[in-house]
């Protein structure tokens, strides 16, 4: 469609009113393409987050750590599920998005340490830790922002509950602890 509509500008030369509105046209097919284009990633980034949730965190892992230059380290236990439910997954990997983009803009750490693990009881727990400068704003007065309350929603909405350790100077861990039968 592009192309034809390039061919039929050459026929309307001189024409400014129809030139222009065939290059509205392209641009509004560009759009297409480009919804089209991100439609069709992220149902790949679906498939794949329930097939290969750890693989899927590696790689995100894997671009935090190159456009940040941070350290980043990345554990999963053995009893770690191979499978995941997909909203499931699109939820877990969504609170870990949030987490390091917080890292990322508040925390002006060095590291930080991913770990997909056990916890107590047949639960599981997803846990980002950072060595930065820590916050009051986590557990003290201030009002938490749309970033932390979607994370604890989604551990919610899971069955499952949001932790978060902070204190300035400490750094910061997010943990979200989930009962296994949800996830899988
Ligand atoms: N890892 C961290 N290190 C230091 N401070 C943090 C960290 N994570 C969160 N905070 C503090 O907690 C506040 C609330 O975080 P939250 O993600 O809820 O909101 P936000 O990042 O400010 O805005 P947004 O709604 O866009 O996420 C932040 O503004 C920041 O002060
Ligand atoms: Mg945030």
């Amino acid at each position: 469609m592009l192309i034809d509509l390039e061919g039929l500008k050459l026929g309307q030369l001189g024409n400014q009113r129809a030139l222009q509105e065939i290059a509205e046209l392209q641009e509004s097919t560009r759009d297409v393409l480009k919804n089209l284009r991100q439609v069709l990633i992220d149902l790949r980034g679906q498939t794949a987050l329930e097939e290969d949730f750890a693989e899927e965190v590696r790689r995100l892992l894997a671009r935090f750590k190159a456009n940040t230059q941070l350290k980043v380290e990345f554990a999963v236990s053995s009893s770690w599920p191979s499978k995941i439910r997909s909203q499931a997954a699109l939820d877990l990997y969504r609170i870990i998005e949030e987490a390091l983009t917080n890292v990322r803009l508040h925390s002006g750490a060095h590291s930080v340490e991913v770990v997909l693990g056990q916890a107590f009881d047949h639960q599981l727990s997803i846990e980002i830790k950072d060595d930065g400068r820590g916050t009051e704003s986590v557990t003290g007065p201030r009002k938490p922002g749309m970033g932390l309350l979607g994370m604890r929603e989604r551990a919610l909405i899971l069955g499952g509950r949001l932790e978060l350790e902070s204190d300035v100077g400490q750094g910061t861990t997010v943990r979200a602890i989930l009962p296994h039968e949800q996830l899988i």
